[in-house]
């Protein structure tokens, strides 16, 4: 079972409008509402593909509550823990018209030190249930910022491989418990190092405790250096869609593969295909299965030294 686990879990809203009209009134002509947080979306990936799977993280009142009625209703095995305040909502607005997306994003429920507490004391029994453990996405105002660095510490003793994809200070923070694999994007390998070049920011990371560094590069696919390797893995073309939750896509492939002991090269391959077909789909958290198969076969998996960049 791979447990993947949201602690800034959301209800997320789609609006679809014809014609967003700012600083005036606008008819929504379709409303969706379904769990989110990078965990969740990983989740339901990995259910997709047939990998067991179970969500923890933290959610609160009827917002909390509404999210895991369709966790539920998603076919998705439910360990979140209840905090008092409201779990967050996200608003996606998506103007049909004009093919342009806003997106609003509460920052969370306000978490208290013992509901922490409760939470990291749960955490080490479903910990011990599981082959891997996933680290998705920001944390809710109270949670430490050494938050992961904590869960990391508990998953580590146990000699469970960790996924880590988040950014910035709690990324940081977690690197000396020495996550197995991180998995920054662009925007947040410069941001998260201050450096800009792809290859220097990875070597900083994996010098602070990072094991493999997979950072993904939107339509160029990815870059990895791992203990055993670097490889540089390329989509065939560039996908059109909606690329929301193709990194977590991503991140759910490497996490099935590492579980099912892949050879990089080919765990690489799976990665960049799921979240190039991921792209095809509507809906964070989806995957164009045809798409998928096909672009299996298609991937460009090269030896990074060889190529001059
Ligand atoms: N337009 C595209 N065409 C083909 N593949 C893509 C495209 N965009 C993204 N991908 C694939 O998805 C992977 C992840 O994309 P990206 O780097 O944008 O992740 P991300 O910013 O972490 O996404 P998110 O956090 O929203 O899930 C890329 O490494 C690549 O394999
Ligand atoms: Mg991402």
């Amino acid at each position: 079972m791979i447990l993947t686990v949201t602690l800034n879990a959301a209800l997320d809203l789609t609006y679809g409008v014809d014609g967003l009209r700012v600083g005036a009134s606008t008819r929504v002509a379709e409303v969706a509402e379904r769990a989110g947080g990078k965990g969740v979306n990983v989740s339901r990936v990995l259910r997709a593909l047939g990998v067991d799977t179970t969500v923890t993280g933290l959610a609160g009142g009827a917002t909390g509550r509404a999210l895991r009625r369709e966790l539920a209703a998603a076919g998705l095995p439910d360990a979140m823990a209840e905090v008092a305040a409201e779990s967050r909502r996200t608003v996606a607005v998506v103007d049909r018209r004009a093919d342009r997306t806003t997106m609003l994003l509460e920052p969370g429920p306000q978490v208290t030190p013992a509901e922490w507490a409760r939470f990291t004391g749960s955490f080490a029994p479903l910990a011990a249930g599981a082959d891997a453990v996933v680290l998705s996405g920001s944390l809710p105002p109270g949670v430490p910022a050494d938050g992961y660095a904590q869960l990391l510490r508990i998953a580590r003793r146990r000699g469970l491989p960790v996924l880590l994809d988040a950014e910035g200070e709690p990324l940081l923070a977690a690197l000396p418990e020495r996550p197995t694999l991180i998995k920054p994007n662009a925007d947040e390998l410069a941001a998260t190092t201050g450096e800009s070049d792809p290859p220097a920011a990875i070597a900083r990371l994996r010098a602070a405790g990072a094991g493999s560094v997979i950072a993904s590069l939107g339509a160029e696919g990815l870059l990895a250096v791992t203990p055993e390797g670097s490889w540089r893995a390329r989509p065939p073309a560039r996908i059109t869609g909606n690329p929301t939750g193709a990194g977590d896509a991503a991140v759910a492939a490497l996490a099935a593969g590492l579980v099912a002991g892949l050879p990089w090269p080919a765990l690489l391959a799976r990665a960049v295909a799921l979240s190039a077909a991921a792209v095809a789909a509507p809906l964070a958290g989806s995957y164009d299965a045809g798409l998928y198969r096909r672009l299996c076969e298609q991937v460009a998996v090269l030896p990074f030294d060889r190529i001059p960049d």
